[in-house]
């Protein structure tokens, strides 16, 4: 396959995500005020995006990650769901709250909820900086979102495809064509 930052169209400029995610952090700030929460990112894809919303949260909280795949390659879901890297702290009887990058068919989250909630948090919440329910095949509560966004393949600020583009500081629409 051929790659070509030509074929990148901005959908959310540096500034735009700048904002959003301030507007998002502070939200946090009052629904999490005195909950000392775990926040977990799920790796890849989500470094930027939790790295400005953590620090835009106003908060006492754990940091912690977790590895997950779900995409062989391209632009598809495989629909399988791998844990890569767990947890590497407990979140029973705590506030948990997962950060992800984008909520596509809901695969993801909704494999990687159901092993959280198995683990007794006091409470557990999503938040996503992007979110495609036109794709969704699993229902999944995704309850503080960035921005909704049409079916398009998207790339940057963390996003990927086959591996590329993470480090782009805007968010792009690839088109193949
Ligand atoms: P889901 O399991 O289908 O909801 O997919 C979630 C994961 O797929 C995300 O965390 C991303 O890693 C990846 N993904 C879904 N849509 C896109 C996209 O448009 N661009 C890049 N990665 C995506
Ligand atoms: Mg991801």
């Amino acid at each position: 396959m051929v790659m070509s930052r030509s074929r990148i169209y901005p959908l959310f400029t540096e500034e735009q995500l700048r904002v959003r995610i301030k507007e998002l952090g502070e939200q946090l700030t009052k629904d999490y005020a005195g909950h000392n929460p775990v926040v977990i990112g799920l790796l890849n894809g989500v470094f930027p995006f939790f790295a400005d919303l953590t620090r835009a949260m106003d908060l006492d909280m754990d940091i912690t990650f977790m590895r997950v795949s779900s995409y062989g390659g391209g632009t598809d879901s495989t629909g399988e769901v791998k844990i890569i890297h767990d947890l590497d702290k407990s979140i029973r009887g705590r506030h948990a709250l997962i950060v992800e990058d984008i909520v596509d068919t809901g695969l993801t989250l909704h494999k990687v909820r159901k092993l959280l909630l198995d683990r007794e948090p006091l409470s557990l919440k999503i938040v996503s900086l992007l979110d495609k329910p036109s794709r969704r095949r699993v229902e999944v509560p995704v309850d503080y979102i960035g921005y909704s966004i049409e079916d398009h393949f998207v790339v940057g600020f963390g996003l990927d495809l086959d591996g590329k583009y993470r480090n782009l500081p805007y968010v792009g629409i690839y088109n193949p064509a």
